[in-house]
């Protein structure tokens, strides 16, 4: 049985210990997490230009930057991570430029190609559909804008089945009963799963894992 982190009681991204542990923690709460983000290094294989803008927004430790590197370097793109938590931009080792700063109040150059991996759920209910809107926005034309969240479940037993499939894989991969339950209650009123019927129509899924989705919203070409 693995336990990697001491969770707080009411869970935050501002702690030393969170962002000392994220790394390992986040691959024994998502199996599926480094499957994930070598789709998302795929798409952007396919989207950043030559001198493209990228935008990893929630960047954590630099796993998405990372995933890119080859890419944004091939490339020559200016790339800019964005990451609200002091605690876990020290921690940050992926390319820079690294920006501590809150990603919805943040002022986004007109970009290529930008990432949402695993954030929009920690942001304010009350903020992330204009925020939604307003990074489509600033998607030029032929850029794309990357999601991968937790959504609401569908009502009925479906949603419980759904939901308890990622509890089943949590356990599958070693994570302690206690500390699944205990990070599930720590979550309570900051992790809120996003409504998927945010999502503009034109966006399309490329990803899912139960509770997990990822989409891509491609911008029009002109
Ligand atoms: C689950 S982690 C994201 C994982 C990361 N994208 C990855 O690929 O490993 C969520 C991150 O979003 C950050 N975050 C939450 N709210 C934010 C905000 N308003 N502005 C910027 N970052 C934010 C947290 O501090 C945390 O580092």
């Amino acid at each position: 049985m693995k336990s990697s982190l001491e969770i707080p009681q009411h869970w935050t991204f501002r702690s030393r210990a969170v962002a000392k542990h994220f790394d390992q923690h986040v691959r024994e709460s998502l199996p599926w997490y480094d499957l994930a983000t070598n789709a998302v290094a795929h798409f952007g294989r396919h989207y950043i230009p030559r001198n493209g803008v990228v935008y990893d927004i929630g960047a954590s430790t630099g796993n998405i930057g990372l995933a890119l590197k080859e890419t944004l370097i091939q490339r020559q793109a200016r790339f800019f991570a964005v990451e609200e938590s002091r605690e876990m931009a020290d921690r940050y080792e992926g390319p820079p430029q690294l920006v501590v700063a809150d990603a919805v109040s943040y002022d986004y150059k007109p970009f290529d190609f930008a990432v949402c991996f695993l954030v929009l759920m920690f942001l304010p209910v009350d903020t992330r559909a204009s925020f939604l809107r307003r990074l489509q926005g600033l998607t030029k034309p032929g850029g794309a804008l990357l999601i991968v969240d937790k959504v609401q479940m569908p009502p009925g037993y479906v949603g419980t089945a759904f939901s308890r499939l990622t509890l089943q894989q949590k356990l599958a991969v070693g994570a302690k009963p206690d500390d699944i339950l205990r990070k599930e209650l720590s979550l309570a009123g900051y992790q809120r799963p996003l409504d998927p019927l945010m999502l503009p129509k034109a966006a399309r899924t490329f990803f899912q894992v139960g509770e997990f989705i990822g989409w891509i919203l491609a911008a029009p070409e002109r």
